[in-house]
């Protein structure tokens, strides 16, 4: 009895245990984001082990290699990646023949046996890769190796595809310098959320932060400021403000900016570069003072808000800054190129016999078509290399240049009438994709910020293709960022309490369909979302808020 007993038990308890795990693997939920656009659970899991190998046809070998190695620090497995095999296999595959699924689309299908991946183009795989980890145990973001789990992933069939071309987040690095570090973590970021653009803010009033070699005094003089204003100087008079008495700055080397750029290449992430001009320009005036319009020897500003200090519209500054152009585009593959034109205050054109010749000697009208000018001349220059001006929307103002993109971002309006015109555009509007506004009506909890309020569901519910815009233009609508401007984000942990996961919803905003959009259920994948964040160390706002 005893004896039948005790053969019964162990392998009922082990079979018991066995239903258990399998039940606790497959009632793990789902939860990818952004969603994808069709998704099908199916019975049973796929069980990585160490004998997977991932095979590949040879289009597909970069991002097989990517993918063990991203598979690996969790596991510990080195997954062998081959041109051919069968057995326990990641199948990647590019297949020209799913060209319907776009430029960035996948479709992912994982059975018991195996799991296959196929996509018209590399970034396809890289994202289906992303859909991958997110479909195993969390445990997979683990930096080190874990023991003790099992590396299951639901059987499911996906087949995804962007909703946007352009899908990004926008950085400002002027305000505060952010480590080189923190920005590659940055695009690690984007391109787990699928996202392919990193706006990258490298010049401001309050540094001068890229590099440039013909001009070295840019970086040497320009990428530091002796001191920074203390606290929100919102309504503060001058006399009132304080100053921290500690030096800020650093910049990244042309190396550094090399690095970021093949970093973000190899996840599919574009990096567009932004040189501010012909306002925000007082760190570079301050090394260079002949660039400016006054004669008055300046320091690199040590305080918020819009200041008068403009580039002079001479001939030389034109040059001198197309010539920083020239080299930013060695350094940057993008095909756009960012020039600001975002708050040129205009009094000193106004009061400058320069600037007020070069108006009359150019036939226009007044100060803002003198900032047309001097965009238009920008553009030319960078299309005359191949490339694209993207501006912020004040670039309208003056007469739009022939092949200019704008980026709207007060409000909707300047984003329409461009698209209306046939420009393309990227929304960037403050009451949606403003992260450096508050999360929360109750300031008193929160971290000190700008000012504003957009809250989590506000950038979840955001529709780039505002409904003005008939029909026929929606295609220049490429898509839309979110903006991290760092006034009040002196660390990165700061910069992403901000970001995240207010960026998670701007993601989804991007790649899944309108007719998706579910906010409660983005919230429940959103949960388990943020345990992948908080493996992969981000200091993500909780969301109920501070504790
Ligand atoms: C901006 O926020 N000044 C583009």
């Amino acid at each position: 009895m005893i004896w039948s007993l005790r053969s019964f038990t162990l392998p009922a308890i082990l079979a018991l245990f066995g239903f258990c795990l399998l039940a606790f693997a497959q009632s793990r939920q789902v939860s990818i984001v952004p969603k994808p656009v069709l998704l099908t659970v199916q019975e049973g899991t796929f069980h990585l082990t160490p004998e997977t190998a991932i095979v590949a046809d040879n289009a597909a070998l970069p991002e097989a290699r990517q993918l063990s190695r991203q598979l690996s620090p969790a596991t510990g497995f080195a997954l062998e990646v081959k041109t051919a095999g069968d057995g326990s296999v990641i199948d990647m595959r590019i297949d020209p023949l799913l060209n319907k699924l776009g430029e960035e689309g996948y479709l992912l299908t994982v059975t018991p046996k195996s799991v296959s991946m196929r996509a018209p183009k590399s970034a396809g795989l890289f994202y289906a890769g992303q859909s991958l980890r997110q479909l195993l145990p969390q445990a997979i973001f683990r930096e080190a190796r874990v023991s003790g789990t099992e590396w299951t992933i639901p059987c499911v069939h996906v087949e995804d595809y962007p909703r946007f071309p352009w899908r990004g987040a926008m950085l400002d690095t002027g305000r505060h310098f952010m480590p080189k570090e923190f920005v590659l973590k940055f695009i690690d970021l984007l391109a787990l959320h699928k996202m392919n653009s990193f706006h990258w803010h490298l010049t401001d009033d309050q540094g001068w932060r890229l590099e440039i070699k013909k001009y070295p005094k840019l970086t040497e003089g320009g990428a530091w400021r002796k001191e920074t204003v203390v606290g929100n100087i919102e309504g503060k008079s001058q006399k009132d403000l304080t100053f921290d008495g500690t030096p800020h700055g650093g910049f990244y080397t042309q190396d550094d900016a090399r690095e970021v750029v093949e970093y973000a290449r190899a996840r599919h992430v574009n990096v567009v570069p932004e040189i501010e001009m012909p306002g925000h320009a007082q760190a570079a005036i301050a090394a260079y003072p002949k660039l400016g319009n006054t004669g008055e020897k300046l320091e690199v500003f040590t305080q918020w808000g819009v200041d008068a200090n403009i580039f002079n519209p001479k001939e030389s500054t034109i040059k001198f800054l197309q010539d920083v152009l020239s080299e930013v585009m060695e350094l940057f593959p993008s095909r756009y190129i960012h020039t600001g034109g975002d708050e040129a205050v205009k009094t000193q054109w106004k009061s400058s016999p320069d600037a007020q010749s070069r108006i009359k000697e150019l036939g226009l009208k007044d100060e803002e078509e003198l900032q047309g000018y001097f965009t238009r001349r920008m553009d030319e220059f960078l299309t005359s290399k191949g490339r694209r001006l993207i501006g912020w929307d004040e670039i309208l103002e003056g007469g739009l240049a022939p092949n200019a993109a704008v980026m709207s971002w007060r409000g909707e309006k300047g984003g329409i009438a461009a698209a209306k015109a046939s420009h393309d555009v990227v929304m960037a509007p403050t009451d949606y994709t403003y992260l450096d506004y508050y999360q929360s009506k109750d300031r008193s909890k929160e971290p000190l910020a700008i000012g504003g309020y957009v809250p989590l569901e506000v950038v979840y519910n955001y529709e780039p293709i505002a409904k003005e815009i008939p029909p026929e233009y929606a295609k220049h609508i490429l898509g839309s960022q979110c903006q991290l401007w760092t006034e009040y984000m002196a660390t990165t942990k700061h910069v992403e309490y901000m970001a995240y996961p207010r960026l998670s919803a701007l993601a989804e905003v991007t790649w899944s369909p309108r007719e998706k959009k579910d906010y409660p259920e983005f919230l429940k994948r959103l949960e388990v979302h943020l345990k992948r964040l908080s493996t992969l160390d981000v200091n993500y706002r909780q969301l109920d808020g501070p504790k």
